[in-house]
């Protein structure tokens, strides 16, 4: 499991920001400020054919010095987290992640004390932070239990096959490795209790309750799942050929609603993000790999947002969320279970499938919600609604607030580029943009050698993504940056649109 080296980080304290930003900023505002101009004049009625070409001209060199200008801001920092430090208000797990490991020195024996530590942290806290520890420990241990029999059952199938192929995924394991991502797993815990001792943001509302999640029959059903898929999984990324990273959709000229970049295998997943199959076993796989921590490192998005929805909470309407990309709609519940009960939540995604999982954890979470609200509280479903991220179909500024998350390490740069225009569209002013994704260069240091190998997991445009400048997609929208978040491998970073 080498690609899982391969991914994230946090700062103390907020960061000042730097004049040479500050100077950027203001002459992004200002040409956006003119442009947006030219078009208002544009639009207004321009008949005369001179004045046009005046006006597009103006508008082309406007568009060129704003080029010129994220070039020279990318000249002037080594990586996207190097300017991110001095544009954000980084929280201080960002420089935390930043120093660990930093020179890749760390012995099993530095893993495994760090884990103690964590351990006689959370006791010395009591009984609160401790049942939390147990639970996500017995979180970690099913999903370790889970990558134990995936790889072993791919090693065997892969044998009973007689394939040549060495099973270079297995091998990578090595105890070191294992005692690495334990470390990793547990200081994402440690500051998750802590981001909710804080008040930032609730207790996961899964780990508290009776729900289907501590039921054995499912999650035996979502282990044997993932067994077969790790199986297939295994293989193909194994193999890495181009046939392995076809879906039932690759060839397929007929279906326009779905862009190419978007037909193939995503992580050697069987059918890709196209079928119920993939959707099912879709969490069990992602929480396998990040060993349970994956919904932990997500949470960091709810501090931007529940900090916002505390700032609008005297608005007299309900507020209304919009979450692109949404998948199995996981994130979502904690979304939900963390925003006011009259929240109207849309839920977009490209894939009707996970929609359809995505509306069943919607209910999911409303019938465990409701257990604890009284008899008469009414919690309205989420919309789901199936569209691209790079096209929403919404009207400008329908939304105070739109989450999206590990979405852009899967799409191409001018993708990226698109789907930032529209969710700074169709954010309300004064309103919020969250996006969460992959740690990228400059993250942590210790790990940029490793980065690039999750590309082998067939995702074809990771090594772009981890050198895209993700802020300036926004700022060129006019947007600007608030906040950075950071847990292990997942950073959240919050922008505000202006007023
Ligand atoms: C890695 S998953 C992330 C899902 C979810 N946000 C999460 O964090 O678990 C990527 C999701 O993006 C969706 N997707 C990919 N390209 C898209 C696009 N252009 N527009 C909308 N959804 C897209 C896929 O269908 C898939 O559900």
């Amino acid at each position: 499991m080498k690609f899982l080296l391969s991914s994230l980080l946090l700062p103390v304290s907020v960061q000042a920001f730097s004049a040479t930003h500050g100077a950027h900023r203001s002459i992004r505002t200002d040409l956006r400020a003119e442009t947006n101009e030219v078009i208002e004049t544009v639009v207004e009625g321009v008949d005369d054919v001179e004045s046009k070409l005046e006006l597009e001209t103006n508008f082309v060199e406007k568009e060129e010095a704003s080029v010129d200008e994220m070039q020279n801001i990318k000249a002037m920092h080594s990586s996207p987290a190097e300017y991110e430090e001095v544009t954000f208000k980084c929280d201080k797990n960002t420089q935390f992640w930043k120093d660990y490991n930093m020179d890749g020195n760390y012995q099993e024996a530095d893993f495994l004390n760090d884990v103690a530590t964590v351990s006689s942290n959370f006791i010395s806290k009591g009984s609160d932070a401790v049942g939390y520890w147990a639970r996500h420990n017995a979180r970690s241990g099913y999903f370790l239990g889970n990558a134990v029999l995936g790889t072993i059952s791919s090693s065997l199938h892969e044998r009973l096959r007689n394939a040549e192929q060495e099973n270079n995924f297995a091998s990578a394991f090595s105890a070191k490795v294992i005692a690495g991502m334990l470390s990793e797993v547990a200081l994402s815990y440690e500051q998750d209790y802590e981001r909710i001792e804080q008040g930032k943001y609730k207790k996961p509302y899964d780990m508290y309750t009776q729900n289907r999640q501590n039921n054995p029959f499912y999650f035996g059903q979502q282990t044997s799942r993932f067994i077969s898929e790790a199986i297939g999984t295994i293989a193909r990324r194994n193999r890495g050929t181009e046939d392995d990273k076809r879906t039932w959709l690759t060839d397929n000229p007929s279906t326009e609603l779905y862009p190419d970049y978007y037909k193939t295998a995503f992580h050697y997943q069987t059918d890709g993000w196209m079928s119920q199959d993939s959707a099912n076993v879709y969490e069990t796989s992602t929480e396998t790999l990040f060993l349970g921590r994956q919904d932990a490192m997500q949470r960091t998005a709810l501090v931007p947002l529940v900090e916002f929805a505390n700032e609008m909470k005297d608005i007299g309407r309900p507020l209304k969320i919009l979450e692109v990309a949404c998948g199995t709609g996981r994130f979502m519940t904690f979304a939900r279970d963390n925003l006011p009960l009259d929240t109207e939540f849309t839920a977009v995604d490209l894939s009707p499938f996970y929609l359809d999982k995505a509306r069943d954890n919607d209910k999911n979470w409303r019938n465990i919600r409701k257990g604890s609200e009284s008899s008469d509280t009414k919690i309205a479903p989420a919309t789901f609604i199936q569209a691209k991220a790079e096209d929403l179909p919404f009207e400008d500024e329908e939304y105070d607030a739109v989450i999206c998350m590990y979405l852009y390490h899967e799409i191409p740069r001018e993708i990226r580029a698109k789907a930032s225009a529209e969710m700074a569209r169709v954010t309300k002013k004064g309103g919020k943009v969250i996006l969460t994704d992959s740690y990228q260069l400059g993250d942590r240091p210790g790990m940029n050698p490793f980065m690039k190998n999750f590309e082998k997991m067939n995702e074809p445009h990771y090594v772009d993504f981890i050198e895209d400048f993700l802020p300036l997609h926004f700022e060129k929208e006019g947007l600007v940056p608030d906040a950075k978040i950071f847990c292990s491998r997942t950073k959240t970073l919050s922008f505000t649109k202006p007023e």
